[in-house]
């Protein structure tokens, strides 16, 4: 049986979240789109980057702490929006939520969570954000952007890289569907997925799309699930971001870029941070891996806004690559999902944990004390052709 304490790095927190869950479900956080090149490339891109130590400069006390939009985080590293959190575990999102808060973290929550986004303020943690999309309908993205400043949300996530739906053909496969229904060859191995049915009986009966239930609307998740796809809108563009930076008045973070153009343009739109990343290789296949896109939109923004980045992120040692490649923080995404599937808040306070270990000890062994001391000196090999032009001899 699954056992957290036994799930001694994130790559056996999802070997055991495999165990515990239906295929379909297990394939639905797992998978990418069409071959999974993007995919496979994000865990990749972080091997193809070496850390080049110094010891010596003397690094007995770490302190991992970072300021984000005036918070403090206890650590460069957050978690990112994934809908159907709640279909992991009951109160998947609330779960989630209060480990990172636990663990001083920001937790962003996703427009296609299966709990309200007033019921996750409701716990009270914090930082929260919340992530939406451009909708057809742009008074319904008004309308959520309204909620979430009610909710005193710290931050807005517009996600710019879903306007039409990738191809994830693991789900093809499995006929994987909202609500899922299992065929018998899911729940192989039995024994192991029993827990889960159980846990998740009653969720099943009642699963939804919580921030989606309108007064006067369907609220069955098969009809909600159905219309998602035709409330996406290919024809956004930075007319819809000007529109939502008028509205929202706190930071607002675009999710989704990989292009050093659309940095330069964000910051000209008065953004507040971005999010390189390619849905976690969910939507075009063939994009390039956000580690890989990281160091040219580094070099456009040049300081002047915070630049995140998700994407294969299973190691504290990643996210010092991708601080040492300019980034301010990571999140992670699948990480949460399987932590969740395995233990609730407590699998998802286990996942970061061992990343926060990691980092730390990731950063002890290379002789570097404070976050802002983790910078491309700390690179070697294709890491050197990013070192900013006035540090290169
Ligand atoms: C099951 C699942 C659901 C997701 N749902 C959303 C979503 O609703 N909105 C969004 O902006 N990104 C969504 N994402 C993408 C994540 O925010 C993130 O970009 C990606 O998972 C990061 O890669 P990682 O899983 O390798 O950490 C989802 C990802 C997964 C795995």
């Amino acid at each position: 049986m699954p056992r957290l304490d036994r799930a001694y790095k994130v790559a056996e927190m999802r070997r055991q979240a495999r165990r515990v869950l239906p295929r379909p479900v297990f394939d639905f956080a797992d998978g990418g789109a069409e071959d999974e090149r993007t995919l496979g490339r994000n865990e990749a891109a972080f091997e193809d980057v070496s850390l080049l130590p110094r010891p010596l400069e003397g690094a007995a006390e770490r302190d991992l702490s970072i300021e984000l939009f005036g918070r403090r985080l206890s650590m460069p590293l957050m978690i990112g929006p994934t809908g159907l959190a709640g279909l992991f575990w009951p109160g998947g999102e609330l779960c989630a939520a209060r480990a990172a808060t636990a663990a001083g973290t920001a937790y962003c929550l996703s427009h296609g969570s299966v709990c309200t986004l007033e019921a996750l303020a409701e716990t009270g943690a914090a930082p929260r954000w919340m992530q939406v999309f451009v909708y057809r309908d742009r008074g319904f993205t008004r309308e959520l952007t309204d909620r979430a400043a009610a909710a005193g949300y710290d931050a807005l996530v517009l996600t710019i890289d879903n306007q039409l739906l990738g191809k994830r053909e693991r789900d093809i496969v499995n006929g994987f569907g909202i609500p899922p229904r299992f065929a018998p060859l899911d729940l192989l191995g039995m024994a192991t997925r029993l827990p889960w049915l159980w846990r998740m009986r009653d969720v099943l009966r009642t699963l939804t799309f919580g921030n989606y239930v309108r007064a006067g609307r369907p609220s069955d998740i098969r009809t909600l699930a159905g219309s998602m796809a035709g409330l996406l809108d290919p024809a956004m563009s930075w007319r819809d971001v000007e529109a939502l930076r008028q509205h929202w008045q706190g930071p607002l973070v675009l999710k989704g870029v990989l292009h050093p153009d659309e940095a330069r343009r964000a910051i000209e739109h008065g953004i507040d941070g971005i999010i390189v990343s390619n849905h976690g290789g969910r939507q075009l296949d063939g994009a390039a891996a956000s580690l890989d896109a990281l160091p040219r939109i580094v070099e456009a923004v040049e300081g002047r806004m915070a630049v995140l980045l998700d994407g294969g992120v299973r190691r504290g040692s990643h996210v010092l690559k991708a601080l040492a490649l300019g980034a301010t923080c990571c999140l992670i995404g699948r990480p949460q999902l399987w932590g969740l599937a395995v233990g609730g808040e407590a699998g998802v306070a286990r996942v970061l944990e061992l990343l926060r270990q990691e980092l730390d000890r990731a950063m002890g062994l290379c002789g570097v004390g404070r976050i802002a001391d983790i910078g491309p000196e700390l690179l070697a090999g294709p890491g050197n052709a990013i070192i900013p032009k006035d540090r290169r001899t």
